[in-house]
């Protein structure tokens, strides 16, 4: 009995120890290597992210300049197309549109009548970039009103034709008088008009949008 006490004894003795008993190497391996990759992982991890935020950085950096740069071009190409569409606003011609001449130049009221004999009538870009036809006067001034240089009829462009004192639309024979007033067909409307203001040194049209002079109606191109 003593002796099967003192066994049990010896048993438990020698399963408590094993416990507190480093393992052997094979199984302390297997035990250890989790948390040892896990450190390992950690280190690799920490590694990872002080490689990589430096790198973020470069990459956001990259990005904006990148974004920049495409930005940059996108509305270097965005502004002209759009302001294509954009009716002419002259800034500091009181709402009005500068005259520009065939090259694209502002016109002046002193450029213009030092270049354009008495009675002449030559074409500009007025309103919404339309040709509009500025006339000199015999005393040498800009006559107050420009004419729109569209015909009524299918939208041609009418020259001025001197030997006849009147516009004469080359496509279907329409023709109007100095003043720009239909005087036959197939057209059927006299040449818009539009307001010429001066007083800025810069030939600058303005609408017009009372009645008109020559026919005594209101303006079809209102
Ligand atoms: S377009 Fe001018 S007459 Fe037809």
């Amino acid at each position: 009995m003593a002796r099967a006490l003192l066994a049990v004894c010896v048993a438990a003795v020698t399963c408590l120890s094993h416990g507190f008993v480093a393992p052997s190497a094979f199984t302390g391996a297997r035990v250890l290597s989790k948390p040892v990759a896990q450190a390992s992982s950690a280190i690799k991890m920490s590694a990872a992210e002080d490689a990589f935020v430096p790198d973020m950085n470069r990459r956001v950096a990259m990005n904006a300049i990148l974004a920049g740069s495409a930005g940059v071009v996108v509305l270097g190409l965005a502004i002209p197309y759009i302001s294509f569409f954009v009716p002419k606003s002259a800034g500091g011609a009181g709402g009005g549109v500068i005259a520009r001449d065939a090259v694209g130049q502002d016109v002046t009221v002193e450029g213009w009548v030092a270049t354009h004999l008495p009675g002449s009538r030559e074409l500009v870009e007025g309103i919404k970039g339309d040709a509009t036809y500025l006339t000199v006067k015999q005393d040498k001034t800009i006559q107050d009103f420009g004419i729109v240089a569209v015909c009524t009829h299918l939208g041609c462009v009418v020259p001025w034709v001197q030997a006849e004192n009147k516009f004469i639309c080359p496509c279907h024979g329409s023709q109007y008088n100095m003043d720009g007033k239909v005087v036959r067909g197939p057209a059927p409307l006299s040449l818009a008009l539009s307001h010429i203001e001066t007083d800025t040194g810069n030939v600058v049209f303005k609408p017009w949008t009372e009645t008109d002079f020559r026919t005594g109606e209101a303006p079809w191109w209102k």
